[in-house]
């Protein structure tokens, strides 16, 4: 906190007129404001080829920022002392000259004093490396831990396979060195993705148990109940296991199976989730049910197709759903299958994790422990985020009738409305220096591993994926399971 409190600061957002900017950055960047987590000379300088003075800039902003932290008549002075903070230079993302006049801004507004920079690349990916090369250029990255820092943040997709990844990560290195360089995974920012450590580590219940001996199946679940609203020029090229699977869901499961670290810090929290990845056996085709979403009727409306969607080719194969089945390959978790499903266009909207514990032996209620149902776990990430345990209890009367029932941990209920959005808490670890929840070169590599085989195979054979209609569970899985 003390680096945060005493340094000034600059956040330079590259492709500033973008969604992301409007929607995740800026609020997140106004709630640390609110909350008085920012420096004392902090400031926020846009940057994008769109023409804008800065009151659009800022009016672009304002209508994006929440009163969540300073409800009632102040919100409105933060939100002006908030805007006086933020300018706007347009310019071209492959020129040093574009960088060197935000500099130049920079030091008109800011004073001689050199700021801390973090320089957030809220841009299409193909498009990184030029603005690395233009931001080094203009020499305005300093080398090393020393002071005053400057940062790089990136979001996925960080390539479409191994070699393409490898190629990104070793062109940003000739800019920023690793330490510098935040790769955001921003599920890993959300509360009950970060709880799960707490929830195994600082519990003495559940690591006895968080093995192969008593879980028989994780689940790992992510479905949307919205087609591709309108981005078919970035989901037809990437699709369903590059967008949310290969990242996402990969590093759930990686946070799930993975060691107690020695410590609780960036490098061995890190070191322990590449040993899971590492132990992962690379996916073949037979481990993945692949679907595509077809036009259907859907609560009362007509639900267009993925191949009619906007933009997508009449013979797209680009996969809107996909199931695999993987194992890791340690004492801990050998046989155990983790189920991944993820799909557009699905009956509802969802994201949680699932273990499935194994049945009761030798059950005394005379039921038979098939007749059970077995204990789960559900930890869900959204909506409603929570963690449920499912026990098996007498219902109350005088036979002795076994049900299922929930233990629950509503966090609406149990923490009201203080959840931060994930983007706040991962600002912060940049702003701070801290990179245990940011996905290091290494862990990145063995992530494409598992998945870059099966993926080039898919495409070498145009391999179709199985329709299903929109609004539905998805395609049978059962071959998988
Ligand atoms: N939006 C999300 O919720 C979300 C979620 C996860 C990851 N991401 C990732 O975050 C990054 C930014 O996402 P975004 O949704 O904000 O992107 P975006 O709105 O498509 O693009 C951001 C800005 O980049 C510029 N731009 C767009 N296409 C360009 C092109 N072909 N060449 C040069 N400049 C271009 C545009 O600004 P100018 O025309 O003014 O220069 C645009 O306002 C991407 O890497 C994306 O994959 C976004």
């Amino acid at each position: 906190m003390s680096e945060v409190g005493r340094d000034p600061l600059d956040f330079i957002v590259i492709g500033a007129s973008g969604d992301l900017a409007r929607r995740k950055i800026y609020p997140a960047l106004f709630s640390l404001y609110c909350q008085g987590l920012l420096p004392e000379r902090f400031s926020v300088y846009g940057l994008a080829r769109s023409a804008m003075d800065n009151d659009q800039f800022r009016e672009r902003i304002s209508s994006a920022l929440t009163c969540r932290y300073v409800p009632g008549h102040s919100c409105g002075d933060y939100i002006r002392k908030f805007l006086d903070r933020c300018h706007y230079l347009s310019g071209a993302y492959d020129s040093a000259d574009s960088f060197l006049s935000l500099f130049q801004l920079m030091r008109e507004e800011g004073g001689p004093q050199l700021p801390n920079m973090v320089f957030y690349l809220a841009i299409p990916p193909a498009i990184f490396v030029d603005v690395a090369r233009s931001i080094g250029n203009a020499g305005l990255v300093r080398c090393g831990g020393g002071d005053p820092w400057s940062r790089v943040v990136i979001e996925k997709p960080f390539g479409r396979d191994r070699q393409s990844s490898d190629h990104l990560t070793h062109e940003l290195a000739n800019v920023f060195t690793e330490e510098q360089t935040y790769r955001i995974d921003h599920y890993l920012g959300k509360e009950v993705i970060q709880n799960l450590m707490v929830l195994r580590f600082a519990n003495l219940v559940f690591e006895p148990i968080w093995n192969r001996k008593y879980i028989e199946r994780v689940w790992v679940d992510w479905r949307e109940n919205i087609g591709i609203e309108g981005r078919a020029g970035y989901f037809d090229n990437y699709g369903i296991i590059r967008d949310v699977v290969q990242n996402h869901l990969l590093q759930i499961v990686a946070m799930i199976a993975m060691e107690r670290p020695k410590i609780s810090d960036a490098r061995h929290i890190r070191d322990e989730k590449v040993k899971v990845l590492k132990s992962i056996n690379f996916v073949s085709k037979a481990d993945v049910v692949l679907g595509q979403y077809t036009a259907s009727k859907w609560k009362d409306k007509q639900r267009i197709g993925y191949k009619e969607e906007d933009g997508v080719p009449a013979d797209s194969i680009t996969p809107t759903f996909a199931a695999t089945r993987l194992y890791v390959d340690n004492e801990r978790w050998k046989g155990v299958p983790f189920i991944i499903r993820a799909g557009k266009g699905m009956n509802r909207r969802e994201n949680e994790v699932r273990l499935q514990f194994r049945d009761v032996e030798d059950n005394i209620f005379g039921m038979g422990a098939r007749h059970l149902p077995s204990n789960e776990l559900v930890i869900r990430i959204q909506p409603d985020e929570g963690v449920f345990l499912s026990i098996v209890s007498k219902q109350p009367g005088l036979d002795v009738v076994l049900e299922k029932t929930d233990l629950n941990l509503r966090y609406q209920l149990a923490f009201g409305a203080s959840i931060p959005d994930a983007y706040e808490c991962l600002l912060m670890d940049v702003i701070e220096g801290d990179k245990s929840l940011f996905i290091r070169s290494d862990e990145l590599e063995a992530a494409w591993d598992i998945f870059t085989p099966v993926l080039q195979r898919f495409s070498e054979e145009r391999v179709m994926p199985a329709e299903y209609e929109f609004g539905s569970l998805g395609p049978a899985i059962d071959r998988i399971l």
